[in-house]
């Protein structure tokens, strides 16, 4: 509801803002929306109020945002959680861990379905979200490259699923799109050994779109909005929306699903 809400004021909506708490800053340029993590000293470690940041800016996203580039600000995307949320004193004003377990309340499941809804939405068939990643992406700071649909990294990359390390599990929405990137044995193999992927390999599984040298990251994600934004509007939801879909369809249910969106498309531009 709050997401309709929101989207319903499309571009009334604040244009950008910036949170020392939640660690993130975001501006809207029109039709592109752009997400930093600006922690750089902390290498952009991501807390509750990251993730809660995060939601809220997909909740009040402008409709007129077609992408969404998701990025930080320093040597690395993002070392992932901030390692104070294991410490009994936590993060200050947000607690730790152990204080969110024993807390009365919201369950912890319920806890962790708010932070997922910060990395949910970057999958809306309206919005094409593009990851910059440069140098680490551990364990939230992989998953926050994972929830994106494409990545663009820099040659320094080193993604690394360590929850497994720490006696965790991934829980920021990471295994789907890794399973599905990089198919389920290598999955396995990369999250079980807790092992670091570096740029070449990357590339290879499927994980980067494009490895490109660190100074020309930030061009080669402009090249790939412009590219973007060249297409229909409609027509490019339209075709996310079956390309979602299509793994979890027959070939005759997705043929029948290609003709109600193609036939609403003809109906659009020549009825
Ligand atoms: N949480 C809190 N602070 C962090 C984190 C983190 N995850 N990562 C780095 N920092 C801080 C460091 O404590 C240090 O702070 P200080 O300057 O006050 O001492 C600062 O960021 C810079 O860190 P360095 O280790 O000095 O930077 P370096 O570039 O040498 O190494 C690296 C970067 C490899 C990312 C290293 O910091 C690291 O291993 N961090 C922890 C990664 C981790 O285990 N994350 C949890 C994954 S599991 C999950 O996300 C659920």
């Amino acid at each position: 509801m709050a997401d309709a809400q929101a989207r319903q004021r499309g571009g009334k909506a604040e244009n950008g803002s910036a949170s020392t708490e939640s660690g993130l800053r975001h501006e809207v340029d029109g039709e592109i929306a752009t997400i930093t993590l600006d922690r750089p000293e902390k290498r952009n470690a991501q807390t509750f109020a990251t993730w809660s940041e995060l939601a809220r800016i997909g909740e009040n996203l402008p409709e007129q945002v077609r992408v969404v580039v998701v990025k930080g600000e320093g040597p690395s995307f993002s070392a992932g959680i901030d390692l104070r949320m294991f410490t009994p004193e936590g993060v200050p004003g947000q607690g730790s861990f152990g204080s969110v377990a024993k807390s009365e309340g919201a369950t912890f499941e319920q806890r962790i379905r708010q932070a997922q809804a910060g990395f949910l939405w970057l999958r809306r068939p309206e919005i094409v979200s593009i990851a910059a990643v440069q140098g680490h992406a551990i364990g939230a700071g992989f998953q926050l490259a994972l929830a994106c649909d494409l990545r663009i990294v820099a040659d320094d990359v080193s993604f690394c699923m360590k929850e497994p390390a720490l006696g965790l599990v991934p829980d920021l929405t990471g295994t789907k799109p890794l399973v599905e990137l990089v198919g389920l044995a290598k999955a396995i193999d990369i999250c079980l050994t807790a092992r670091t992927v570096h740029a070449d390999e990357a590339m290879r599984i499927g994980l980067a779109e494009k490895v490109v040298a660190g100074g020309d990251l930030e061009q080669a994600v402009q090249d790939k909005i412009a590219e973007l934004l060249a297409t229909n509007r409609d027509a490019a939801a339209a075709t996310k929306r079956l390309l979602q879909g299509a793994q979890g369809r027959s070939l005759e249910e997705q043929s029948v699903a290609e003709g109600v969106e193609q036939a609403a498309r003809i109906k659009a531009l020549f009825g």
